[in-house]
């Protein structure tokens, strides 16, 4: 089935359409049965207008518009659909046969002035997205902590804080839900995670532990716990495929969201280290049950309990990194990538990655609830209190 619909997208290819519609266009009939002469004149000019518009479109408008325009443009210049019906299996053919066969008996004049409305909207369509786009590329709004931007069907979300090495504080955390909730919804084919800077992330901002008064423990353990269920259930949730490039090091939490990630593209400059018993905390982003189940037991083991840092190589090697890429070629290579991934069938991509995550998505939501739970604990005791007096101890002293 997937080839047939494959053989029905290229078969029905953009540039072939305006060839068949330029070369049709010179068969024209040149009198109509129902029209004045005069009448006929401005249809017919406004109809060949049209035609000359529809070359000027620089988006593929997509297989139903060009179906309408097939249609009513046979309609027009041939009158009621006169084709013996295509077989079931000439996928493209019986598309086309059933798209001119619906017009029925509409006039000729009618389905004229139908095509160049089709036409017009589909122009204006397109202006007003090229108006949208502002100076900077697609640059969304309203971000202080990250730059987000939408360019070539992709929404790259970067995080923003290069001189903390991108920490993830509380106003992060927030951003880079709402870059995925927008990312999720809007036209985007694939979202991109990457860092700006020499760090990918140095991952939970240390801060976000400062500065709490001793009654209120509890009530920060309580909050920060709900908070990072529902900011990892943002990753188990994304609808559409999410790369991460990962630029440079990665620490705590954002490496162990990459096995949320449905690709991971790294620089031969990336490390990858989780370590959270230094910090007298525990696993979280499901990565209890995704890292043994990606890199094996023992291996996951050595990261998780034991603050293994891994070079880009052996994260590889381990299967948490899909490909390694040397650091002066990274961007160049890693973005022409993501370009082509980026103008495949974008629903066919989200239902793909829908289908894929449906058969593990109950237990992601239920070993992200669990470990949540346990940090909460983590983030009470005092071996979680001594290193984080420890890190900011250490910085003081330099
Ligand atoms: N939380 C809070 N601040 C952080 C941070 C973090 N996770 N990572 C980096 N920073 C800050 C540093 O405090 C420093 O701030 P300053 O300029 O105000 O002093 C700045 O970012 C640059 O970091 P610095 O430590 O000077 O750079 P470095 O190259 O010497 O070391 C790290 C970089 C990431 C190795 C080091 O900052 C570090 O170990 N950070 C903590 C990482 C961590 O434990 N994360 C939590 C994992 S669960």
């Amino acid at each position: 089935m997937a080839a047939s619909v494959l053989t029905f997208v290229r078969g029905f290819a953009w540039r072939p359409l305006c060839k068949i519609r330029r070369a049709q266009a010179v068969c024209l009939p040149s009198a109509h049965l129902h029209l004045t002469a005069a009448a006929m004149q401005v249809s017919q000019k406004d109809f060949e207008k049209a035609q000359e518009q529809l070359k000027l479109l620089k988006n593929d408008p997509g297989n139903e518009a060009k179906l309408k325009l097939y249609a009513f443009f046979k309609q027009a210049t041939e009158g009621p659909c006169n084709a013996p019906k295509p077989g079931m299996l000439d996928f493209v053919k019986k598309a086309k046969w059933d798209a001119w066969n619906s017009l029925g008996s509409l006039s000729q004049d009618d389905a004229r002035r139908k095509y160049a409305e089709l036409v017009s909207s589909l122009v204006s369509a397109e202006s007003a997205d090229l108006k949208d786009t502002s100076p900077e590329e697609g640059k969304h709004d309203g971000y202080e902590t990250l730059l987000v931007t939408t360019k070539n069907n992709i929404t790259k979300i970067m995080f923003n804080r290069p001189d903390k090495k991108n920490a993830i504080n509380q106003k992060m955390y927030r951003e880079i839900m709402k870059a995925l909730e927008e990312a999720g919804k809007n036209d985007s084919t694939i979202a991109v995670i990457t860092g700006n800077g020499d760090y990918y992330s140095s991952g939970n901002d240390l801060n976000n532990f400062a500065n709490i008064q001793p009654g209120e423990v509890e009530k920060m353990a309580k909050d920060a716990a709900v908070s990072l269920k529902e900011f990892v259930g943002h990753f188990i949730d994304f609808p559409k495929p999410l790369i991460a490039v990962v630029n440079g090091p990665a620490i705590g939490i954002s490496v162990t969201v990459l096995g949320l990630c449905d690709v991971v593209y790294a620089s031969d400059t990336a490390t990858f280290h989780t370590p959270f018993s230094n910090l007298g905390q525990s696993p979280e982003g499901c990565s209890s049950y995704l890292f043994p189940k990606i890199m094996g037991v023992a291996k996951a083991n050595e990261m998780l309990l034991f603050n293994k840092k891994l070079t880009a190589a052996e994260a590889c090697a381990q299967g948490l990194v899909t490909e390694v890429f040397p650091h002066r070629t990274f961007q160049k290579e890693v973005w022409a990538r993501l370009e082509a991934y980026a103008s495949l069938p974008k629903n066919s991509l989200a239902v793909s990655k829908q289908l894929l995550r449906s058969l593990e998505k109950e237990k992601l939501h239920e070993t992200n609830s669990r470990e949540c739970e346990v940090l909460r604990e983590r983030w009470l005791s005092d071996e979680c209190a001594n290193a984080i007096v420890s890190f900011f101890q250490k910085k003081s002293k330099l």
